[in-house]
């Protein structure tokens, strides 16, 4: 067998396309006097997959001479090889068409040892990178915007986890300013010990929309809170303990809500674990750099220069402000984790606030800042039209469920069969919204639509999971086991040829994901694979075929689902075996 050359910023151990790549780099590289790594950074993929699977245009080797007869020349020079078995020239471009029995060997038996591991690799190798998200307000309503950051924050943790980064997941809860004492002001005249154990999230809202409606009318309730606030500030015990309290029983609660969600964040952080030190050192250290002025008691930093407005940074009682802790947190942050990325997974409303904390901190002289990066995002429309109430996580989940659940239902004779359909309802449903949220452009607007995403046909979540637990149901019932060994090459059909092309790309799209930051990459991706599944089922059975085309259709079928059930983990979707 020919020997798989290595070639720079490839990874044939988790992505068996470059053993191809590589051998093609290496033989263009001996022609055209390049090193592979140029070669192999130029190679593509034809769009029509009848000329061939590997291609490199030759007017961007930069070379002299006529492409046309270049490419010409080469295919004339190209000796085939077991794994490389042709060369054509079509214009300027050259074409190789690799040995699809042989990748189909080499990928099967790659995923069978790689199993959930398939499509990761570990290029980062362990750089640590801190992901804030979610991050909702204590005592305010969880909205559709806090809804996107959580799905796309983790499904970022995950993709750099797949790339081989660390990732610490951080929830920076929005706890602290003066509408904080305004709530303990609130609790006094509208709280209940019991209620607030209860469920402290849906108390604390109802006491803050109380006392929201006495400030309306007396203007003196501002003026205790603000005093609050500034005790609060100022370290007062009492005040102190009774927040420490309400934030607590918060976290607690969110725990159990992101657990439905398979999400676990690292660290709470929030707003009031910034402490004082570091926003004082902040203000010291901006003063001193001349980047600060006074205006009317309160401390600022013009950034009219770059277009990004003014920013206070401390109020004329000496109280602090968003901005004022995103700068101490941010700095705290890399003096404690050192990170080699940070990103802020925030809706595009903040992309002035994030520019402004970006600057002051690049002002301030901190290089890190390049490590910074915003993951914004557009906004959602109608999320709560259907019954008005959706104001916290636990209500989108539950309200998501019943009409899953009633969905579900239509179908009566299979609706019979489903062991555990309150489960079944709750993933579904899950996929249907998050699938709906990850299918576009982060930036894009979109419109929550609450008949489109629980279909089960068309893009939607509902239909991946389906996909995967049909294969999941071909694996139960057709009475044999999984033989890594079977006899692949026997799987000449077209619909078997394009499913395994489809799987052996995963591991470039898992790549790309981390470049795009677009979690459409893998929805787009795993979309496709259902598609080319539920056509290779329509013809290739395994229940009744030949023994040996059995093994090897169950082996690709299975393979397949290996495939689809990663790409929705890395969604932050559990696949579904039975629905
Ligand atoms: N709690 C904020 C909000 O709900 C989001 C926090 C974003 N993160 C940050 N570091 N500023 O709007």
């Amino acid at each position: 067998m020919t020997s798989i050359p290595f070639v720079k910023g490839s990874d044939f151990e988790h992505n068996k396309l470059d053993i191809f790549r590589n051998i093609v780099s290496h033989e263009i590289a001996k022609l055209s006097e390049k090193s592979p790594e140029e070669v192999y950074n130029l190679l593509e993929t034809p769009k029509n997959s009848e000329h061939g699977d590997i291609a490199i245009a030759i007017p961007r080797l930069r070379i002299k001479g006529n492409p046309a007869e270049i490419a010409q020349s080469w295919v004339e020079k190209f000796v085939p090889n077991e794994y490389v078995i042709s060369a054509t020239a079509i214009g300027h471009f050259l074409n190789f068409k690799i040995s699809h029995p042989l990748l189909a060997k080499i990928l099967l038996q790659h995923i069978y040892d790689a199993k959930e591991k398939y499509g990761s690799n570990n290029s980062a190798s362990g750089k640590t990178a801190l992901i804030e998200f979610s991050s909702p307000n204590i005592a305010k309503p969880f909205h559709a915007g806090h809804l996107r950051s959580t799905i796309i924050g983790n499904f970022m943790g995950n993709v750099l986890e797949a790339n081989g980064w660390k990732t610490i997941r951080m929830n920076y809860l929005g706890d602290w300013g003066k509408q904080y004492g305004l709530l303990a002001i609130g609790f006094e005249k509208y709280g209940s010990e019991e209620e607030l154990l209860k469920d402290p999230i849906k108390h604390l809202y109802e006491v803050y929309v109380k006392i929201n409606k006495d400030v309306e009318t007396d203007k003196d309730v501002d003026d205790k809170a603000r005093a609050y606030f500034k005790n609060m500030e100022e370290g007062d015990q009492t005040a102190i303990a009774l927040w420490d309290k309400f934030r607590n029983l918060s976290i607690k609660k969110y725990k159990e809500t992101y657990a439905r969600l398979n999400i676990n964040f690292d660290v709470y952080s929030g707003e009031s674990q910034v402490s004082n030190k570091s926003m004082l050192d902040a203000l010291a250290l901006l003063k001193e750099k001349n980047l600060t002025q006074e205006s009317q008691g309160a401390i600022i930093v013009d950034l009219k220069k770059y277009k990004l407005d003014v920013a206070v940074l401390q109020k004329t009682d000496g109280t602090t402000l968003y901005i004022t802790r995103d700068v101490g947190a941010a700095i705290e942050r890399y003096e404690k984790y050192k990170f080699d990325a940070m990103y802020y997974v925030v809706a595009s409303q903040q992309d002035l606030h994030l520019k402004q904390l970006f600057k002051i901190l690049e002002l301030m002289g901190f290089d890190w800042v390049d490590r910074c990066k915003h993951i914004n995002f557009g906004m959602v429309q109608g999320m709560s039209t259907r019954k008005g109430t959706a104001v916290f996580l636990d209500d989108i989940l539950e309200q998501t469920k019943e009409v899953m659940h009633e969905v579900m239902k239509q179908n009566e004779k299979k609706y019979e069969q489903i062991e555990d359909p309150d489960m079944v309802a709750d993933v579904i449903g899950m996929s249907a919204v998050m699938i709906q949220d990850m299918s576009a452009k982060r930036i894009r607007n979109y419109t929550f639509n609450w008949t489109r995403m629980f279909s089960f046909e068309g893009d939607t979540g509902p239909y991946i999971q389906y996909a995967h637990a049909r294969l999941c149901s071909i694996q139960r019932n057709c009475g044999l086991s999984i033989n890594p060994d079977a006899k692949i090459e026997l799987l000449s059909e077209k619909p078997a040829l394009e499913l395994i092309d489809m799987i052996s790309q995963y591991p470039d799209v898992v790549k790309s994901a981390l470049y795009t930051l677009e979690p459409c990459t893998i929805v787009t991706y795993a979309m496709k694979l259902s598609h080319t599944v539920s056509v290779a089922l329509e013809t290739l059975w395994v229940m009744g075929a030949e023994r040996e085309i059995a093994e090897a259709r169950l082996l690709m079928y299975w393979a397949s689902r290996i495939t689809l059930g990663n790409s929705l983990k890395l969604l932050g979707l559990k696949p579904l075996e039975r629905m």
